[in-house]
C-alpha cells in the first residue's frame, strides 16, 4: 500500500517536472538577410534566451523573408501562427498610427536622441499599445537614418529626386514623402526590391546603408546620396498569444534577453554604418553628401507632409513625441 502511494507520487512529481522542463520552440522571422543588425540581432537574443531559460526556449531565426514580408509576418504574429519579429515602426504604423510619428521626415538629429525618445517614457507609452492589437513589443531597435539610393542620377538639390520611379515601404507617410518631392512612389515589400532595381521597375529606394549592403544594391544602384531623410527604428515584437503562455520566469528572461540583444543591435548599425560608406564606394557606388541647405529645402517642401502625417497621428502623441525630441536635445 506505501509503495503504491510512493509510486503515485513519484509519478506525478516527475509528470509536472516534464511539464516545467518542456522545451518551447520559437520563430523569429527577418526581412533581411543575416549580414543585416536586424538578423544579427535577432540570432544575439535568441542565443540569450536560450542561455537565459537553460535552453527551455529555443527560438530558430528565419532570415531574408522566409516567413514572408513585415506585413505577412506582423499579421502571423497577431494571428498566433509565428512567434517573433522586428518589422519597421513604419510597418506597424498601419496597425497603431502613432507609430508613424517615428519616420516624421527629419525629425531626429543623432543616433542618440532617438535612443532616450525611444528608450523613454514617450517609447516606452507607444509599446503599451500592442497588446490590445495582439502584439508585445519588447524593444525598440535601429535600422537608422535613411539615405537615397538610385540607378540615374546623384541627388545634388532637392528637385533631383523629381521624376524618379522611388520604392517605398508600404506606408503612407513614406508614399506622401516621396510623392512630395515629386518622384513616382511605388510601394513594395522589400523582399522584392532587389528584382524591382535589377529590372528597372524602379529607379530608386531609400534605406540606411545597412540594408543597401546587405541586399547588394550595390550591383543595381551607382548613385547613393546622404538625404537622411528619416530615422528609422525596428520595433522588436513577440505575439500576445505566445507571450501570454509563458510563465512569468520565462516573461522575465525574454525581457531581460530582448534588452541585452538591442544593445548589440543598436552597436552593430552604428559601427557597419560608420565603416559602410567605404566598402559601399570600394563596390562602385558613387556618394555624395547632400548639403544642410538642401535637406532644409526638402524640410520645407515636405511641410505639408509632416503637418498631415503629424495631424494623423494624433495631436497628443504628436506633441509628446516632439516635446520628447527637445528634452532628449537638453541633455
Ligand atoms: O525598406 C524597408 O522595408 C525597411 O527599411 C526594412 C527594415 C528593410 C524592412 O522592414
Amino acid at each position: 500500500m506505501k509503495f503504491w502511494k510512493l509510486a503515485v507520487v513519484a509519478a506525478a512529481l516527475s509528470a509536472s517536472a516534464l511539464a516545467g522542463a518542456q522545451e518551447i520552440k520559437a520563430r523569429f522571422g527577418t526581412s533581411l538577410p543575416d549580414s543585416h543588425p536586424q538578423t544579427l540581432g535577432a540570432r544575439k537574443f535568441a542565443e540569450l534566451v536560450e542561455a537565459k531559460t537553460k535552453g527551455h526556449i529555443k527560438i530558430t531565426v528565419y532570415s531574408a523573408g522566409q516567413l514572408g514580408s513585415d506585413m505577412q509576418m506582423q499579421a502571423a504574429l497577431q494571428g498566433g501562427t509565428q512567434e517573433f519579429t522586428a518589422p519597421s515602426t513604419a510597418t506597424l504604423a498601419g496597425l497603431v498610427k502613432e507609430f508613424g510619428v517615428i519616420g516624421l521626415p527629419f525629425s531626429f538629429a543623432s543616433e542618440q536622441e532617438a535612443d532616450a525618445v525611444l528608450d523613454g517614457p514617450f517609447g516606452k507609452k507607444l509599446l503599451a499599445q500592442l497588446p490590445a492589437r495582439g502584439l508585445v513589443g519588447l524593444a525598440f531597435w535601429e535600422n537608422g537614418f535613411r539615405n537615397v539610393t538610385n540607378s540615374k542620377r546623384p541627388i545634388v538639390r532637392a528637385e533631383d529626386i523629381a521624376g524618379l520611379k522611388v520604392r517605398t515601404m508600404q506606408n503612407n507617410l513614406y508614399i506622401d514623402m516621396f510623392g512630395g518631392l515629386g518622384a513616382n512612389a511605388v510601394p513594395m515589400a522589400v523582399t522584392e526590391l532587389f528584382t524591382a532595381l535589377e529590372s528597372r521597375a524602379v529607379d530608386a529606394q531609400e534605406n540606411p546603408y545597412t540594408v543597401v549592403y546587405a541586399q547588394k544594391f550595390y550591383d543595381v544602384q551607382k548613385y547613393l546620396s546622404t538625404t537622411g531623410h528619416a530615422y528609422d527604428a525596428l520595433t522588436l515584437l513577440v505575439s500576445r498569444k505566445f507571450w501570454d503562455r509563458l510563465s512569468a520566469p520565462d516573461q522575465k528572461a525574454v525581457q531581460d534577453a530582448a534588452l541585452e540583444a538591442t544593445a548589440y543591435e543598436r552597436q552593430t548599425s552604428r559601427e557597419l554604418n560608420a565603416r559602410l560608406r567605404g566598402e559601399l564606394t570600394r563596390l562602385g557606388m558613387q556618394i555624395n553628401d547632400v548639403s544642410p541647405q538642401e535637406r532644409a529645402r526638402m524640410r520645407e517642401k515636405l511641410q505639408p507632409v509632416i503637418a498631415k502625417y503629424t495631424a494623423g497621428a494624433g495631436e497628443e502623441a504628436a506633441k509628446e513625441f516632439f516635446a520628447a525630441i527637445e528634452q532628449a536635445r537638453k541633455h
